[in-house]
């Protein structure tokens, strides 16, 4: 409960560090987009880098575009954390793309990856639907849109490398389940549809346990138009 009230007082000031920075002489408030977003990094870890709990998502260095649409996509209840979508209810669009490039451009290092606890076939089927897909099931490799190294795309396409194998497989499920969903047309409810349960935990085994490449930033764009179209 502490840990509650802390973070609703902290969520107060996102919507009003903006408008009137606290006139406190002992305490000076340094008004930057750091400060401000302190009830953000409660949750995230610091500097959005993820908090080690291995659920609350890394948010440092993602597309700038991709969180944008992410904040969209909780405000207007396309996806659901009621704690943090209290935070966005009331900021503008303008305001909530100002924090979106503020995470995007934090360079910070990524948790080592985790170990894969799954047989060695589980991995390389996991392997080979991120690489290559499977024509079969009409699932489509998720390096098309992911980008080669599997850092992302600008602007609109996460990575998938240094995320917690148990926010994968949330996130997967929340698509096939219809908890989840990104503006029309919603590929990532498509794809995952088509993955089979085993497909599922095979992919973010595989996923969850890769090192990230030296450069971890996301690609400037795809090598190929995709397969199957994603929205904005
Ligand atoms: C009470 C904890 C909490 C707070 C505070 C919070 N978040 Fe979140 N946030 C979460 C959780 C949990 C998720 C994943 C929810 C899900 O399952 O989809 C999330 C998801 C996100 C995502 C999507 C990440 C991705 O890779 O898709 C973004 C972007 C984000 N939060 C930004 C913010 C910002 C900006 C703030 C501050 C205004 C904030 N969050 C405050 C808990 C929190
Ligand atoms: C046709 C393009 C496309 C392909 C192929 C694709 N993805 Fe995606 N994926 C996207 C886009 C676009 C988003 C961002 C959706 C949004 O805005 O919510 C995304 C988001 C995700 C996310 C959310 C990440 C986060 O931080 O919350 C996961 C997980 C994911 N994809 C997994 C996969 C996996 C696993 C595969 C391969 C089996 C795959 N994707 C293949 C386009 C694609």
């Amino acid at each position: 409960m502490r840990r509650f009230i802390a973070l609703m007082s902290l969520a107060a000031c996102v919507g009003t560090a903006v408008r009137a920075a606290p006139a406190s002489p002992a305490a000076p408030f340094e008004d930057t987009m750091a400060q401000r977003t302190l009830a953000c990094t409660a949750c995230h870890g610091k500097e959005g880098r993820a908090a080690p709990d291995g659920y609350y998502p890394r948010i440092a260095g993602k597309p700038g575009g991709y969180l944008y649409n992410q904040l969209l996509n909780f405000r207007d209840g396309r996806r659901h954390y009621g704690l943090m979508t209290r935070l966005l209810d009331p900021l503008s669009d303008a305001y909530l793309m100002e924090i979106a490039q503020h995470f995007a451009s934090l360079d910070v290092p990524y948790p080592a990856p985790q170990p894969a606890a799954v047989p060695a076939a589980v991995l390389e089927r996991g392997r080979k639907l991120a690489q290559d897909g499977d024509a079969g099931s009409g699932v489509p490799g998720c390096v098309q849109c992911h980008g080669a190294r599997l850092t992302g795309v600008m602007p609109g396409t996460p990575g998938l490398l240094g995320l917690p194998r148990d926010y994968l497989n949330s996130q997967l499920g929340a698509w096939r389940t219809g908890q989840r969903r990104a503006q029309a047309p919603d590929c990532m409810a498509q794809i995952a549809k088509k993955l089979t349960a085993e497909d599922l935990t095979a992919v973010a085994a595989w996923l969850s346990s890769q090192p990230l490449p030296a450069d971890t930033k996301p690609a400037a764009a795809v090598a190929q138009p995709p397969s199957i179209a994603c929205g904005p």
